[in-house]
């Protein structure tokens, strides 16, 4: 694993022109870019940055590292945010994006997203963010999803939000051939120095995808 840390006072920019390269590699490559989109209020500027790129976007294919269990009018979905700053700003087509359906029973939907990803699947890019508990995507500390060995997706209770996530597992984002943590000047210092030296209480320490790269792109 290959990792790199970039510190910026131009993060949104920064953010999106990696992703963006990352977008024509694999273009040129393999003719498609498989993208999973993390949630939260991090990622906004850098979706609406990115909604200004000219990519094909009918060769890109959109998934989400985790969803609340809410329907997509919510304004708790990670789709519906990524919808507003990005999809609909960028006519993304329909065809490109696949949905966690929050809108069902967790387990159900969290079993309904992994069959529809071929049993091959092998992101491009994940973007997952960081809490300030350590948590990424939806595995909590000390969570039943992060002891998961064989599923790609699955339901996830966090007991501190007192709700019910879809998410992926470790060994589906760390089968990636990237991953990019999105952290703002926001984030506790602190926190991202003990996960950067890999303490493993905090699930985005576990973040180490074998056979890819890891960056981390950090706002100051
Ligand atoms: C979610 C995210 C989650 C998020 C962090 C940081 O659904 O909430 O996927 O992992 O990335 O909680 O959230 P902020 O960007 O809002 O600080």
């Amino acid at each position: 694993m290959k990792r790199t840390v970039i510190r910026t006072k131009n993060f949104a920019t920064d953010a999106a022109k990696l992703i963006v390269d990352l977008a024509l590699e694999s273009l040129g490559e393999r003719n498609e870019f498989r993208m999973a989109l993390s949630g939260g209020s991090t990622p906004r500027p850098v979706y609406a940055e990115l909604a200004r790129a000219k990519l094909p976007w009918e060769r890109v294919h959109f998934t989400f590292g985790d969803e609340r269990c809410v329907p997509p009018d919510d304004e708790e979905s990670n789709y519906g945010m990524a919808r507003e700053t990005w999809f609909r700003p960028a006519h993304v087509p329909n065809e490109s994006v696949s949905r966690m359906r929050g809108e069902i029973e967790p387990h159900a939907a969290a079993a309904e997203y992994e069959q529809e990803l071929a049993p091959d699947y092998r992101h491009d890019l994940i973007l997952l963010g960081m809490g300030d508990d350590g948590h990424t995507a939806s595995l909590f500390p000390e969570t039943d999803a992060l002891n998961e060995t064989n599923r790609r997706v699955v339901a996830n209770f966090a007991p501190k939000l007192e709700s019910w996530r879809i998410t992926f597992t470790l060994p589906f984002i760390n089968l990636a051939r990237h991953v990019c943590f999105l952290v703002n000047a926001k984030k506790n210092r602190e926190l991202i120095d003990k996960v950067l030296a890999g303490e493993r209480q905090y699930p985005a320490a576990r973040v180490t995808p074998a056979n890819g790269q890891l960056t981390w792109i950090l706002g100051e």
